[in-house]
């Protein structure tokens, strides 16, 4: 399968992400024989939203493969402090750069942004939406850490609602043999109602549970996650739910009833959901988890800073209503109308639309 951008992993098939997780092996088998392959390639970092592991293995990714990088971190640098659209932004960046990685507040952006761009787009994480580059770093931990990705029950524990790197998992998973989820999550951050519909659509099983601890036993791989408490809305209030949170906390106690193989997971950056001390447990993977982040990434780029450039930018701007708040239709108003096949809209996936 082509793939020129990583938006969304429904994007990609299991051909695709196989032959990725074969150029990073190799990688990882003989690193120094990579290093001048993507020696004058250039990648542009946009990051509208704070980063730290992800913007740097990206970084550490680019310069291990002889390449180099331009961007920014802080959006107040860009012109887009001064009104300019996201189409422009990426259209001008496109014009210097080989790839282009970007995050996002608005959900949707960077699908958005491929639509005006010459070179490949990698969605970073767009809001509370994606983070497909997690998914590569989680896909291949698991894979190395367990042999392979299929036949495992996952627990997802946390902020299942907010959390992009749950959303992104799930919709990767999809595309493995005999993945069912435990869905572990105070109330008041369950999973979505769009994502509950996805995995029902794909046939994928799933329980649910409001306390680790009980559902523990049962899981080969925990996907532990931080409270997004910075995606907050208003009906999602921060004081009832640090009350509950120790039921959702990973301690050295609860992981006495897991399974000796079980593998946990954490995108990181963790604030109180693990226990400092389950650091040592040689089941805890999420540093391990980050290291395979920069390997999986730089398969990545190979991949797409070889791709020729090309753009064939949209003819019927305008007419796209999305009743999400936070997706990119609300603020990038001339963008053209997209919709799934099931109805839902074509940037942030949530199912409930306005009419146009
Ligand atoms: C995650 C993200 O940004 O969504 N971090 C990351 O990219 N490793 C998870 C988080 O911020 O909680």
């Amino acid at each position: 399968m082509d793939v020129r951008n990583l938006i969304s992993f429904d994007d990609v098939d299991i051909e695709w992400w196989d032959s990725l997780y074969a150029l990073c092996r190799d990688i990882m088998s003989r690193p120094d024989d990579y290093r001048d392959a993507c020696r004058g390639k250039l990648l542009a970092s946009l990051f509208f939203e704070p980063s730290t592991r992800t913007r740097f293995s990206f970084q550490a990714a680019m310069l291990r493969l002889g390449g180099s990088l331009f961007g920014f971190s802080n959006p107040n640098e860009t012109s887009m402090s001064k009104g300019e659209s996201l189409a422009d932004t990426i259209r001008m960046t496109s014009c210097y750069a080989d790839t282009i990685v970007m995050r996002t507040k608005q959900e949707g952006a960077a699908k958005a942004a491929s639509l005006y761009s010459e070179v490949p787009i990698i969605n970073a994480g767009d809001g509370g939406h994606l983070h497909p580059t997690q998914t590569l770093t989680d896909l291949t931990t698991i894979a190395r850490v367990r042999g392979g990705v299929g036949d495992i029950t996952v627990g997802l524990c946390g902020d299942l609602k907010y959390g992009r790197t749950v959303h992104s998992l799930v919709t990767a998973l999809a595309k493995f043999p005999n993945i069912r989820f435990v869905l572990i999550a105070p109330e008041v951050l369950k999973m979505p109602d769009y994502m509950l519909t996805f995995m029902r659509s794909r046939g994928m099983a799933y329980s649910v549970c409001d306390s680790l601890e009980e559902a523990i036993d049962s899981l080969d791989v925990l996907y532990m996650t931080r409270i997004q408490r910075e995606r907050f809305g208003e009906e999602t209030a921060a004081s009832s739910i640090d009350d509950i949170m120790s039921r959702f906390t990973l301690t050295v106690d609860k992981l006495r009833r897991a399974k000796a193989d079980l593998t946990v997971l954490h995108p990181l950056p963790r604030v109180t959901e693990i226990e400092r001390a389950v650091d040592n447990d040689p089941r805890a993977k999420y540093f391990e988890q980050a290291r395979y982040g920069m390997y999986i990434r730089m398969a990545l780029l190979l991949k797409l800073t070889s791709l020729p450039r090309g753009a064939s930018y949209p003819q019927n701007e305008g007419g796209h209503a999305c009743d999400n708040p936070e997706c990119v239709t609300r603020t990038e108003l001339y963008l053209p109308r997209l919709v799934t096949p099931d109805g839902a809209c074509g940037y942030c996936d949530k199912q409930k639309r306005a009419a146009v």
